[in-house]
């Protein structure tokens, strides 16, 4: 824990700096203790069992949810400033994400990014064709972008909601789970692109997934939640599953393994 604390002192660079957060839902305690910097450019996947807490971290860095203690700061400002619109990017599930009622094509839905407070009623200014443009091709969907989103495969739709927050500018990206769902091959093309993101383009991108073979393979550092950190560091450093058990305090092994290996949908 002394790194953490130091790290969280340094932060030139931070773009998240939460600072000793607690959370409850529904009166029940989900988050105690939780220290986390994200330093810019980097990619970490945040890792733990079923009902972890690591969807309700999320959703407290995105100010959803409040900690009832300690502080969460996003570029420097609260969760969920005005300031931040449009530099913090969430994609979580893509079937839960997307509008089942509403006919949407995958242009129109990346174009949707582009849309804030102030430019809602001031359609297609040159500046955001050109972003809507680089955000399709980013995630190589030029071929089917006058296509409605219904009609994409689930790894497609996936690289559509990631268009969506690139096409914003968001400089953070948030993903919970965005493997669920896809195959193979449309998940290591998603992680390639994640990684492309955060190597080529300056992003930051912070990950749950409970795959961890996928998350290990793409991100530089590992974050491992069950109610309170209780692993942060190098990727290459990520215990393995014996040590974790030590970490978690049980004594059987099957039982972690299942727990964080859900089987591939
Ligand atoms: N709305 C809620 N009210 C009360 N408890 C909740 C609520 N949502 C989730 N929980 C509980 O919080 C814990 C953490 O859930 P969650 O953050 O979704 O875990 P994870 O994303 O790691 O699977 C679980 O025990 C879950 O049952
Ligand atoms: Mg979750």
């Amino acid at each position: 824990m002394k790194s953490l604390t130091t790290a969280n002192n340094r932060n030139s660079n931070a773009i998240l700096v939460v600072k000793d957060i607690a959370v409850n839902r529904s009166g029940k305690l989900i988050l105690k203790d939780i220290n986390l910097t994200i330093e810019r450019g980097e990619f970490v996947g945040l890792v733990g069992p079923n009902g972890s807490g690591k969807s309700t971290l999320m959703l407290t860095i995105l100010g959803i949810l409040k900690s009832h203690r300690g502080s969460v700061s996003i570029f420097g400002h609260q969760p969920q400033a005005s300031l931040l619109y449009g530099k913090i990017g969430w994609v979580s599930q893509a079937a839960s994400n997307l509008p089942k009622d509403v006919r949407l094509t995958v242009r129109e839905l990346v174009q949707l990014g582009t849309v804030n407070g102030k430019n809602m009623f001031r359609f297609a200014d040159g500046g955001r064709k050109e972003q809507v443009d680089r955000a399709i091709k980013m995630v190589a969907l030029e071929d089917v972008q006058h296509i409605d989103i219904a009609r994409l495969s689930g790894g497609q739709r996936q690289r559509a909601v990631i268009a969506r927050a690139l096409a914003s500018k968001a400089e953070f990206i948030l993903l919970d789970e965005p493997l669920v769902g896809i195959d193979r091959d449309a998940r290591n093309s998603l992680l390639k692109l994640l990684d492309g993101l955060c190597h080529n383009e300056g992003k930051t991108i912070l990950m749950v997934s409970h795959d961890l073979a996928a998350i290990r393979q793409t991100a530089h550092r590992m974050v491992f939640l069950e109610e309170t950190i209780r692993f942060d560091g190098d990727t290459e450093d990520f215990p393995d599953l014996v040590e974790l058990a030590d970490l978690r305090g049980i004594g059987p092994v099957h039982g972690l393994a299942h727990a964080i290996h859900k089987e591939e949908e």
